[in-house]
């Protein structure tokens, strides 16, 4: 195949991203990033004042990431495929976060865990306990695969077309700390499942495998380009039929490769994710190229996979092991503290349960008998996880953000914070409201503000008197709609923290007093204009 025949390169090369791009430079510094590793002794010896910030970029690919202020902590960000997580590895988490970390562990919308405060010195010690527990570092950041997620009921859920945990295994072996796949353009994000309504947000992976039937086989349908980072792209559908053996696996190692191994995305980090191939190329183009990687055509499968309203899976739910139930624990922003991560360890292991981390920052109990439910229920509700929550609450979602994210403005009121405010004031001036309001500190998207009713954005406003404050821009209308993964409108630029829940409290207010039948507040954003909806949350 001629190398151009069927995605463009513009004239770019390896020699030239090398010249242009700092990042491929750093990156071919070691035979592999993950190589870093080896000198961690070395770099921890030269003690932190000493140590170049080239070599805390690289550290990242095991997850070991530089905290703000940059004074020596960091978070360590622990890969968990599919979210499936034991009771022991949670303890294991737990106790590390007290006695290493700031106490403070996140579950993250990868279905990972985060722990805090992690000082340099110790971060050795750390990853081999990390490592001990099975549980995964490489590829937790960096130009590599990321944490591969799927439905946190997968195999366990009565409604999915196919247990996909032999696929996703097979994913696992093939990129999980893969040297040959750790020197990528930029992030490289897998999710795969087969339940009815995606509750993995397939649409904002690189490539994502959706479960399908055809002619009586299972098998999977992919989306291809997705992204959550701006400019954000929603994986788009490439045409064809998957086995889910081997083949699901090549079609995603041959992707890769169409991407990775063209230096149009290793010109500039900041055009380099493969959402802007499948931007270039026309979408027959990119399936003509993986076939030809593949070695064979693919079979066609023309049906758009329909994406509905996502389930988050909180509460009590059958599963389809017989007598076996799961509960679902709705976390804010997924923070939690290490006694409590110890005590969900314990509970669960008492009775007899698995964990699952989701993509919407919960935890989940698994494979529990009818008689433990309660109990269950009652000992969580002493952890300080109760499922007495009000919709708003349990379906938000919040970044890392301040105080621990370099991207994070740290000018005021950080997302996290902003986001319990907007929660508080809609409960006491509205009450309960189905809605989805996901909170990022920076424009970078880490909690899908772009998927949301509402989406909050971090930002600085510049103030007469020259100084910059912390502000917000709000979003509107993002998530399933009509079968479809919708980007949120931008609405409001700039909003000072105090005036966010209000500007909020009117729009809600304004679609409860004018909604239409059956009208959900998506659609109501939707029925209107920009300017419309800015008039209605000024006021
Ligand atoms: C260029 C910078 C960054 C970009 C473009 C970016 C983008 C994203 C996106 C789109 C997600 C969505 C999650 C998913 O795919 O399921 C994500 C997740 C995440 N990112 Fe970033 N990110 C950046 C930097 C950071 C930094 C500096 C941190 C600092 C700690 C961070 C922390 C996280 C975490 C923890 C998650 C999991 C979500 C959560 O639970 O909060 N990211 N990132
Ligand atoms: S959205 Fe921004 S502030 Fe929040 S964790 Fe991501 S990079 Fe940090």
């Amino acid at each position: 195949m001629n190398e151009e025949e069927y995605c463009p390169r513009d004239g770019a090369t390896f020699e030239k991203a090398l010249k242009v791009n700092p990042r491929e430079r750093l990156k071919a510094r070691e035979v592999c990033p993950l190589d870093v590793i080896d000198n961690l002794n070395e770099i921890v010896a030269k003690g932190y004042e000493e140590v170049p910030e080239e070599d805390f970029v690289l550290l990242k690919w095991w997850g070991v990431i530089h905290e703000k202020p940059k004074i020596g902590k960091f978070s360590i960000r622990i890969g968990i495929p599919g979210g499936r997580l034991t009771p022991t590895q949670l303890r294991e988490a737990g106790e590390l976060a007290k006695e290493f970390g700031d106490g403070n562990i996140k579950v993250t919308t990868r279905q990972g865990l985060h722990i805090f405060g992690v000082n340099l010195k110790q971060s050795q010690e750390v990853m081999d306990a990390i490592k001990d527990s099975g549980l995964e570092l490489a590829g937790g950041c960096g130009d590599a695969p990321r944490n591969i997620t799927t439905c946190p009921l997968a195999g366990l859920n009565p409604d999915e077309l196919f247990d996909p945990w032999n696929t996703l295994n097979l994913l696992v072996k093939t990129f999980v700390g893969n040297r040959e796949y750790a020197s990528l353009p930029h992030k490289y994000k897998i999710s795969l499942d087969t339940s009815p309504d995606h509750c993995n947000i397939p649409e904002i992976n690189d490539v994502a495998l959706l479960g399908v039937e055809k002619d009586g086989e299972f098998g999977f349908t992919p989306l291809i380009g997705g992204g959550g980072a701006l400019p954000a792209r929603h994986g788009r559908h490439m045409p064809v039929f998957l086995d889910r053996g081997e083949e699901a696996v090549k079609f995603v190692v041959a992707y890769m490769n169409a991407w990775q191994e063209n230096p149009k995305y290793r010109m500039s980090f900041a055009k380099a994710r493969s959402k802007f191939l499948v931007d270039d190329c026309d979408m027959d183009n990119v399936r003509k190229e993986v076939e030809s990687r593949i070695g064979y055509e693919l079979e066609d499968y023309l049906e758009k996979p329909t994406l509905r309203v996502e389930s988050h899976h909180l509460g009590v739910g059958e599963q389809k092991q017989e007598g076996l139930k799961y509960i679902g624990f709705p976390i804010l922003s997924g923070m939690l503290n290490y006694e409590q991560a110890i005590k969900i360890a314990d509970l669960a292991e008492e009775v007899g349960a698995e964990l699952r981390a989701t993509t919407q920052q919960n935890l989940i109990f698994v494979n529990l008998p009818e008689e433990e439910l309660d109990g269950t229920i009652t000992k969580m509700e002493d952890i300080g996880f109760t499922l007495k929550q009000s919709k708003i609450r349990k379906y938000a979602i919040g970044c890392t953000g301040h105080p621990y994210c370099v991207s994070s403005l740290g000018l005021g009121t950080s997302a996290r914070e902003e986001l319990e405010e907007i929660i508080n004031h809609l409960e006491e001036t509205i009450g309960d409201l189905d809605l989805t309001i996901n909170s990022a500190g920076c424009p970078n998207g880490c909690s899908r503000p772009w998927l949301a009713d509402i989406g909050i954005q971090g930002t600085s406003k510049l103030l007469p008197d020259g100084e910059r404050t912390q502000a917000f821009n709000v979003l509107l209308g993002g998530g399933r709609r009509e079968g479809e993964a919708v980007l949120a409108r931008l609405i409001l630029k700039m909003a000072l923290p105090e005036d966010v829940k209000l500007s909020i409290e009117r729009v809600v207010r304004t679609y409860l007093n004018e909604k239409q039948e059956g009208e959900t507040f998506k659609d109501f954003t939707w029925r209107h204009e920009v300017n419309e909806l800015k008039k209605m949350m000024v006021g």
